[in-house]
């Protein structure tokens, strides 16, 4: 039987759309984003070697498209970290696009609860 722990992380409106927070709970550094209201919590470790993720940048990348065209796209939905540049989806936690090195950071359920912020581990 899995055990799941809810982790309080704050009230909803301290974590408004664009904003993040990062928590230290249960041995673990999990941050937690909202992206135009919705929640994602990723395990704050990069698989790389090791960078705290979740204080990279999020944004958009590049997206597969012909030669020579440059399509810019999932804007807001990609977690850049901050030591050597390796993109992961917000979602999903799957590193995007180079898939000769896979790796993927945790991901965990985050949502609203009474008006708190949880995330389930
Ligand atoms: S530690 Fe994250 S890309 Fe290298």
């Amino acid at each position: 039987m899995v055990h799941v722990v809810r982790i309080d992380v704050c009230a909803a409106d301290e974590l408004p759309p664009g904003a993040r927070r990062i928590v230290e709970a249960d041995g673990r550094s999990i941050g937690v984003f909202n992206v135009d209201g919705d929640l994602f919590a990723l395990r704050n470790i990069c698989p790389h070697q090791g960078a705290a993720l979740c204080l990279g940048t999020v944004r958009g990348t590049m997206i597969p498209s012909d030669p020579y065209e440059y399509v810019y796209g999932h804007e807001g939905r990609v977690l850049r970290c901050p030591w050597h540049g390796w993109e992961f989806d917000l979602e999903t936690g799957e590193k995007l696009f180079d898939v000769s090195e896979r790796a993927r950071v945790k991901t965990y359920p985050a949502s609203v609860e009474a008006g708190r912020v949880g995330v389930d581990v």
